[in-house]
């Protein structure tokens, strides 16, 4: 676990492989005054600065992407260079051991051990092996939401339909009247055909955060496979997969952990990894892969991007996941507060911090959508979603999820722009 610059520098292959970017963002990080928490304001305008954003851009679209930091970036585009000035078998040996160091970071991270990770794409991809490798026939049960996001719902139908399993989605009602309602929901959908329960941990659609944990011990003591779907926690809020206690968590790089594209992470709990079949297996693969590696040989991968992921986790881990969550939940706070004095404004994202992480939803009542949507962008540069109504409770809305890069500031404007649009 990286706790200091130094660590960090001690956890390098060699300080010299560092840009001028790493080195001046942990020599500012060492002398920045006071202490990193959510409110020192001149702390996270350092950390603000280190994001390449283009002036003017207020962005507010963490849960689709975000940004890379300079640092981060800078060392992806060096081995970047170096793979395509000299892509031999030779030039290409050093990334093994880089990709072994990356899954003991992302294990460190997420409170695994490394054997329990696997290096995939993206949540998508992570989703799709857990719905795809577990054992189930015809008569067994899978429990979904109806807030899940298709490859974590679709991908489940769709093997369905083939193998003749049962996927039942539990109806998720908005605001999330509270944990026991969300967890006695699923509770009692649970028959004695279930063999996965499949959540999202923080949801795309309005931004709830489930019992995870809860739900893990329910599912445990049952033999129930639990999965977690990742995508709006990994890199947002502090994660620690065996504490929730679930079977499998999918997450990307290329969302709140601020890392390359197409990158992501996959845990599959060690007891269970023989359980699981691998979607994808080509050259490379043997029954002999240790652990979850046998769900990550996927044909030729992107080398550098293992070395821009594993820049993303030292981000992450010199910033702190902890500072990072209440410095990301206070500027989602901030939002929603200001959302919720606006009369026009509906809000669908609970406020309190057991039900909800850093996805923000609302809509402006008596209002075409779009057209607010569309202000907030050409009026004043503002980028979040706009996102369908996809069922009963989950209406359309606007999206618009801060992170560290943005600034309190930022989410005054935003706020005023709301304000201008509800007239
Ligand atoms: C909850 C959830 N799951 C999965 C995904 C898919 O992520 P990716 O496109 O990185 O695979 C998303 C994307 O927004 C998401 O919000």
């Amino acid at each position: 676990m990286i706790r200091s610059r130094r660590d960090f520098f001690r956890s390098l292959p060699g300080a010299a492989a560092l840009p001028s970017s790493w080195v001046a963002f942990t020599r500012t990080l060492e002398a920045a005054p006071g202490i990193p928490d959510a409110t020192n304001e001149a702390y996270w305008r350092m950390v603000q600065r280190q994001f390449p954003l283009e002036d003017g851009l207020i962005f507010l679209h963490a849960a689709n992407v975000c940004p890379a930091s300079r640092p981060v970036l800078d060392r992806y585009v060096e081995f970047l260079r170096d793979f395509e000035a000299n892509p031999s078998f030779q030039n290409r040996e050093k990334y093994d051991p880089l990709q072994e160091r990356l899954r003991r970071k992302l294990a460190a991270v997420l409170g695994a051990s490394a054997d329990e990770i696997a290096v995939t794409r993206n949540t998508s991809e992570g989703n799709n092996v857990v719905a795809k490798g577990i054992d189930l026939k015809a008569g067994d049960e899978v429990l979904i939401t109806d807030h899940n996001h298709p490859s974590n719902e679709a991908s489940w139908k769709m093997r369905a339909k083939r193998e003749g399993f049962v996927v039942r989605s539990v109806p998720v009602t908005i605001p999330a009247p509270g944990c026991e309602q969300l967890l006695d929901g699923i509770v009692r959908a649970v028959t004695p055909r279930t063999k996965v329960i499949a959540v999202t941990h923080v949801t795309n659609t309005t931004g709830i955060l489930f019992p995870v944990k809860e739900l893990a011990d329910f599912a445990r003591g049952r033999g129930i496979w639990m999965h977690l779907d990742g995508a709006q926690t990994f890199g947002a809020l502090d994660v620690n997969v065996r504490a929730i206690g679930c079977d499998s968590y999918a997450a990307s790089a290329h969302k709140w952990a601020m890392g390359p594209l197409e990158a992501g992470v996959l845990y599959v709990r060690s007891e269970r990894i023989p359980e699981l079949w691998p979607s994808i297996v080509t050259a490379g693969w043997s029954d002999r892969l240790v652990g979850a590696r046998k769900f990550e040989v996927l044909g030729q991968r992107d080398n550098p991007r293992v070395v821009a992921f594993d820049a993303a986790v030292d981000f992450l881990q010199l910033l702190s996941m902890k500072n990072v969550e209440a410095r990301m939940r206070l500027l989602a706070n901030a939002l929603k507060q200001k959302l919720r004095e606006m009369p026009r404004v509906q809000l669908l994202t609970n406020l309190e911090p057991q039900l909800s992480g850093g996805v923000v939803k609302f809509r402006i009542r008596d209002a075409d959508t779009r057209r607010a949507y569309d202000a907030l962008w050409s009026r004043h540069r503002i980028s979040g979603a706009m996102t369908p109504a996809t069922t009963a409770s989950n209406q359309e809305g606007i999206r618009l999820c801060p992170h560290i890069y943005n600034s309190l500031e930022q989410i005054d404007r935003t706020a005023a722009a709301v304000q201008e649009l509800t007239g």
